[in-house]
């Protein structure tokens, strides 16, 4: 049996540089959910429409037999209709138009079923993050965390990320997960999901810190 570690939180949290670091340590496969959302929100973007339209964001999943996840935690991959996506889903536009696709259900339906074939064939184990991963892609994964950090300290580890002005990140960083905790609720944490807050820790021991989490699950097994 592979080992599942599911991983939920906000914007900033430092979620998948964190996911992706504990894949590694362990040897396991890596799945970045939310690239799946911005790969339709960029395809959106691409045609022309608004991910606004719920309609629009509805007809892009005629693209999703296209969609390429890799699941390799030394380089992921994404692509969609043909088209290398790994970067230009990181934008800024991206980000700003995505939300619009997460909260249509018959997308996050579709999507789930990807991901959770993806984390079944994955061997010898696989850390899935995202928003709903601890509660509806993976609810019997054998570690669920949900990774927290204060809001500030958040902001300005995509201050980093992002550029420009840390007033506006800092407002589009609280919009889009005010619009996204309306859809799935990662702000607090399901029964059995162990909260790891690393507002006071480094990288470096927030992996540790989830990798003692996944020998701690093995041992009791
Ligand atoms: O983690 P991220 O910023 O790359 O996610 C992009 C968007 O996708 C985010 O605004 C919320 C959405 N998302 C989601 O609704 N459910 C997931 N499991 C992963 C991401």
């Amino acid at each position: 049996m592979s080992t599942v570690v599911a991983i939920d939180g906000p914007a900033g949290s430092g979620k998948s540089s964190v996911a992706r670091a504990v894949a590694r340590a362990l040897g396991f496969r890596f799945l970045d959910t939310g690239a799946a959302y911005r790969a339709l929100a960029w395809l959106v973007g691409e045609r022309g429409g608004s991910t606004d339209d719920e309609a629009t964001v509805v007809g892009a999943l005629d693209a999703l037999a296209t969609l390429e996840l890799s699941v390799d935690a030394s380089g992921e991959r994404v692509a969609i209709a043909g088209h290398d996506v790994t970067r230009a889903i990181r934008t800024e536009a991206v980000s700003g138009a995505v939300s619009g696709v997460a909260r249509v259900a018959a997308v996050r339906e579709a999507v789930n079923v990807r991901f959770r074939e993806l984390i079944r064939d994955a061997e010898p184990g696989i850390v899935a993050e995202g928003r709903d991963i601890t509660t509806v892609v993976a609810p019997d994964a054998d570690v669920r965390v949900l990774l927290t950090a204060s809001e500030e300290v958040r902001i300005r580890r995509r201050f980093g990320d992002v550029g420009g002005d840390e007033v506006a990140v800092g407002a589009r960083l609280s919009a889009r997960d005010a619009a996204d905790s309306k859809v799935v609720d990662f702000l607090s944490a399901a029964a059995g999901v162990t909260v790891v807050d690393s507002t006071d820790l480094t990288f470096d021991e927030t992996v540790e810190a989830i990798v003692r989490l996944v020998t701690e699950a093995r041992d009791h097994d």
